[in-house]
């Protein structure tokens, strides 16, 4: 530290030493990953207790509050990027991208104002092109980084509902299926819809939205007189993987006036793989669309995107111009990412992804998803081997969902035993595995986006799973 305490200032030497360290935790811990637990089990009293301090009035040394925060945060908590983290959607990441994140802390960077810093709003705007040149969005004229899926989902409704209905929100509808990500339902709240405005519609076997049951709903809703507005699609659901008829919805919004928007958070990138393009054709016709670099680009959090189709919408949805910014009004080719979202004040969150792009190159990315594709088939494949699964969803994209079977038991008791298996699983950790619901019943779930999982990981786990259920006491 400096003499004077109140420049909040290091020496360079101590700076250094600080980062040097801190480099040396991370790498440690990246390196040694695979030999660690995937999963903590805590109770409140084991860690609150522990970070509960007083406010220091006084500043300490950094070698101890470091050697604190390594063990009673960075490793109390899940590994989200290992490769045995196999529950929810995990976020794999990349050794580039989490050390890029320094730089951009480092120089405090902005992405916001392009007078300010035209250097980092142009390599966002260079990360979007490669991002819609990688997932087949080309034809999207607009886009932003956001936090994550969440708020890019609330930033293309945003758009869309600016679009299609100016200000009168009254007697509007947005369809999507009981598959839909529950982000979207609090987007549109906090963005002024009742919960009655969103109408869930059926899904078919596929778990994929029942196009009948939509042009039903869309045909009996204007009968009532009531505003359908804009259909929410699936690309890649966090269940199952699944992927509504993309083409045929865009076909429907087309006769009907409607906006399309696409939840591609999760699956969007699937696209790098051949499966994902298959499935996920007629992506490129949404009016928006949305990707998560946090997830299946490989990133730490926090990444997520919104593109919109046509040129001019998400600047018209978020513009403002408030005298103290009358010096970086947006010019004629400069663009002002604050008026295409939420944040004045943002982060330069394409850095991390387009360093790892310039690192291993889109081929790699190409390879990596396909892999996790294969992963999953991988896992669906041994499940059946193993002759003591039903497969509920086969492999889709990277989720397979499944339930393990055991004689004399009924449905309600196979469910009991899968809440255990999770519970067992937590307190193991060599896996993280979660469970959901489909078809009334509750199934295991395996989410096989990170493309370091081995066939060991998966015949450790599947072992354990096995092990556990058929220990597993049901009788409550
Ligand atoms: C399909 C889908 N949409 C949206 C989200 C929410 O994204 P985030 O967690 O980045 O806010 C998720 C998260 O898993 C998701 O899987």
């Amino acid at each position: 530290m400096t003499h004077d305490p109140a420049l909040l200032d290091l020496e360079p030497e101590d700076m250094r030493k600080l980062g040097y360290r801190m480099v040396d935790m991370v790498v440690d811990n990246w390196a040694n990953m695979s030999d660690k637990p995937a999963a903590v089990d805590m109770e409140v009293a084991d860690i609150r207790p522990r970070l509960r301090e007083p406010l220091p009035q006084k500043g300490g040394s950094w070698e101890t509050a470091l050697e604190k925060a390594r063990v009673d945060v960075f490793e109390s908590m899940g590994q989200i990027a290992h490769p045995r983290f196999l529950a929810f959607v995990p976020g794999p990441s990349n050794p580039v991208a989490a050390l890029a994140d320094i730089m951009t802390s480092g120089y405090n960077t902005a992405a916001s104002l392009w007078r300010e810093t035209p250097g980092p709003v142009e390599l966002e705007l260079t990360t979007l092109e490669w991002v819609k040149e990688l997932v087949g969005l080309q034809n999207h004229a607009d886009g932003a980084f956001t936090s994550g899926g969440s708020v890019a989902n609330m930033v293309g409704l945003a758009v869309g509902r600016d679009a299609k209905l100016g200000n009168d929100m009254t007697g509007a509808v947005i369809y999507c299926t009981d598959q839909t990500h529950s982000c979207v339902a609090r987007g549109l709240r906090i963005l002024g819809f009742a919960p009655d405005q969103l109408h869930a519609i059926g899904v078919d076997a596929e778990h994929s939205m029942d196009l009948e049951a939509l042009k039903a709903a869309i045909a009996a809703d204007r009968a009532k007189g009531l505003r359908p507005f804009c259909i929410v699609a699936n690309a890649g659901t966090t269940n199952t993987g699944s992927v509504d008829d993309l083409n045929a919805i865009a076909d429907l919004a087309a006769e009907q006036d409607l906006w399309v928007h696409v939840d591609g958070a999760y699956g969007g990138a699937g696209t790098l793989a051949e499966e994902g393009r298959r499935l996920m054709a007629g992506m490129e016709r949404a009016d928006s669309v949305v990707i998560d670099p946090h997830k299946w680009l490989f990133q730490p959090y926090e990444a997520g995107i919104c593109f919109v189709r046509e040129p001019g919408l998400m600047h018209h949805a978020f513009a403002s111009n408030p005298e103290y910014l009358q010096d970086v009004a947006q010019g004629e080719d400069e663009v002002n990412f604050s008026e295409r979202g939420i944040q004045l004040s943002r982060g330069l969150r394409a850095f991390k992804l387009w360093l790892s792009l310039k690192v291993f190159g889109a081929e790699a990315y190409r390879a990596a998803v396909e892999r996790g594709c294969q992963i999953a088939r991988d896992a669906e494949a041994m499940l059946r081997e193993s002759g003591r699964f039903e497969i509920v969803t086969p492999a889709k994209l990277a989720v397979v969902t499944f339930r393990l079977t055991r004689e004399g038991l009924d449905d309600e008791a196979t469910n009991r035993m899968h809440r255990i298996v999770v519970d067992k699983l937590l307190k193991d950790g060599f896996a993280f595995v979660t469970s959901t619901e489909l078809n009334g019943q509750t199934c295991l779930r395996f989410c096989t986006i990170n493309p370091r999982i081995t066939q060991a990981d998966l015949a450790g786990t599947i072992e354990r799973i096995v092990r556990f259920g058929d220990a597993a006491n049901v009788n409550v």
